[in-house]
């Protein structure tokens, strides 16, 4: 089984077109983990690399509530995942819920707070990928249900799960439809459909 996982991520290394930072290309959203506990000092670098991600105004938006598995927290983060999440993201070691912060200092809309979510959870990815760490980000979470739980304040918006763990796991103990989606093709769009030069072309 476990080489069938090496397999897997060997398959799972991004078939690109032009050659790309090591850590981009390996980096895939993962289904399985290793049973093992994040060591809180690698925590502390996924939250460091976070710190140090560019935000509007440096206005700094994002929050995060974390909570590792046998944890009274972890579970009721679980409670709030969607039925399809609930198959797979259990068995992660840690679960996080990505918040961000509405507003800026002065009450106005921070219409860039999500962006800067997205950027410094980019850079929390690269960093996890250094550390054999992977991220699966998950929009399936009943985001009002874990704002009354954990009592996230006004002005603050949880947009979505993240489910945390080292490389590796079982695959079966995934259901057969996720073992599958685990050895599927990646697919992506090509440059020319995102990338415009001058002109949008449709
Ligand atoms: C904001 C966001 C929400 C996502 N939501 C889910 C989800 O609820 N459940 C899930 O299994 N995967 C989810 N994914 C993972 C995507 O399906 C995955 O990133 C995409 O298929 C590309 O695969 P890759 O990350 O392995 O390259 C989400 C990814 C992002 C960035």
């Amino acid at each position: 089984m476990k080489k069938e996982l090496e397999q897997i991520r060997l398959g799972n290394i991004a078939d690109t077109n032009h050659e790309i930072f090591a850590l981009l290309k390996q980096r895939y959203s993962p289904r399985t983990f290793r049973e093992e506990k994040i060591k809180k000092g690698q925590l502390n670098q996924l939250f460091e690399a976070a710190r140090w991600s560019a935000s509007s105004n440096n206005l700094q938006p994002w929050r995060f509530i974390y909570a590792e598995k046998g944890a009274e927290a972890f579970d009721k983060i679980v409670d709030c995942l969607s039925d399809f999440n609930k198959k797979w993201a259990p068995e992660a070691p840690l679960l996080m819920l990505a918040i961000y912060k509405e507003t800026t200092d002065e009450g106005k809309e921070n219409f860039h707070a999500l962006h800067d979510l997205g950027l410094c959870l980019g850079s929390m990815s690269v960093q996890a990928q250094y550390l054999d760490i992977g991220l699966h980000h998950m929009a399936g979470v009943d985001w009002k249900k874990a704002e009354k739980e954990f009592n996230v304040p006004d002005g603050y918006h949880v947009s979505s799960a993240i489910a945390v763990g080292y490389y590796g796991g079982q695959l079966d103990k995934l259901p057969k439809k996720l073992q599958e989606s685990e050895q599927a093709d990646r697919q992506r769009i090509p440059q020319e459909d995102f990338a415009f030069k001058e002109v949008w072309e449709s």
